[in-house]
């Protein structure tokens, strides 16, 4: 079953096409950075006009690299929410007339569900059940996943998401947006130790999360220090290493409550070079395999949204033309509350 898969939530307009949930046909994602540089974050109104912009050139383009006609597409995924409405709504209508045109099934997808299923996409694949860490620009929790269609929260952030916190670092530095990739790279010139910011465990056996603390420390730390435009690579490795540090402990514990074996990192965050190496690191410790997005399938693409709907598709589940989006987050998987 090929599927043609849409992302529109936020600042990435992308387009792919999957096979059987699995095989990446085609993956092109089209960036809206640039567009939102000046104003240091996402503007609704111009991610909304500029998705209107290229919806058509983008799915146009993931259509010629897969080199497949238009008529073997069997089924449409698009990310029905969480996101900006404006925004979902480009990809949602896109969505809802091309399978109107071509009478093909289609279904909405929850984008955290996108995310979870993104490792579904390497060869090597989590066994049910597992643990996932989902750590992106708006969301930060930890899932128990049963099965493709089935999670239990059990713990999320009660403040800002991890790469929220990593963003206003950057910005508070004067380094730009997206703050991730920018903190991530600075931070391997810098020491970790020689500015040791607080690590937020709450409670060490449960699974929330809190990143406003430690986002504070950083900006107390700034205006207690003059020269801190010296520091700039250790304020940023201090700052990460107490975000990793919580993270991994979380999930390795999560999984060792669970008595799982595999566990996954996902998300915007998960590109993290820090964060990968120290989740691989602890998990070998622990005997618990370990599985990442490539870097590639980190971020928002549309190849996560396309192999999400392939299961949702298996499992009966099609979206219908009075369907609509929603901006805010939905369980996903029929996920169960602790
Ligand atoms: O998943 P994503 O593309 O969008 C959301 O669904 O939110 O995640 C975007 C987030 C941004 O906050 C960005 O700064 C962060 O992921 N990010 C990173 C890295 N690359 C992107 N954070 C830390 N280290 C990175 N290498
Ligand atoms: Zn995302």
């Amino acid at each position: 079953m090929i599927i043609l898969g849409i992302e529109t939530s936020c600042d990435e307009t992308a387009a792919a096409l999957v096979e059987n949930g699995k095989t990446i046909l085609s993956s092109v994602v089209s960036s809206q950075i640039e567009d939102h540089h000046a104003y240091g974050g996402v503007v609704p109104e111009i991610a909304a006009r500029k998705h209107l912009e290229a919806i058509v050139p983008v799915v146009q383009s993931a259509m010629d690299q897969a080199n497949i006609p238009t008529q073997d597409i069997d089924a449409l995924a698009v990310t029905q929410g969480p996101g900006l409405v404006g925004a979902l709504l480009v990809g949602f209508s896109f969505a809802k007339a091309f399978a109107y045109a071509r009478k093909i099934p289609w279904v909405g997808v929850n984008h955290l569900e996108g995310h979870i299923t993104s490792v579904f996409l390497n060869e090597k694949t989590p066994e049910f059940p597992y643990v996932a860490l989902l750590v992106s620009g708006g969301h930060t929790s930890i899932y128990h996943i049963c099965s493709h269609t089935e999670c239990e929260l059990m713990g999320q952030t009660r403040d800002d998401a991890v790469g929220e916190a990593y963003d206003k670092v950057s910005k508070m530095l004067d380094l730009g947006y997206p703050g991730g990739l920018i903190i991530d790279n600075l931070a391997k010139k810098g020491d970790a130790s020689k500015i040791p910011f607080p690590r937020a465990w709450l409670d060490k056996s449960a699974y929330d999360f809190s990143f406003s603390g430690v986002k504070s420390a950083v900006r107390r730390y700034i205006e207690d220090t003059p020269d801190y435009k010296n520091r700039l690579s250790d304020i940023a490795a201090g700052f990460q290493e107490s975000v990793v540090e919580v993270l991994t402990y979380k999930l390795i514990h999560a999984a060792k409550e669970k008595g799982c074996r595999d566990i996954s990192v996902v998300g915007g965050v998960a590109a993290n070079s820090r964060l990968r190496e120290a989740i691989t690191n602890e998990a070998l410790k622990h005997g618990l395999r370990v599985h990442v997005p490539s870097i590639d399938l980190c971020g928002d693409n549309a190849a996560m949204i396309a192999a999400a709907a392939f299961h949702l598709l298996q499992n009966g589940q099609k979206s219908g033309m009075e369907d609509d989006v929603f901006s805010r987050a939905k369980s996903p998987m029929g996920q169960k509350h602790r």
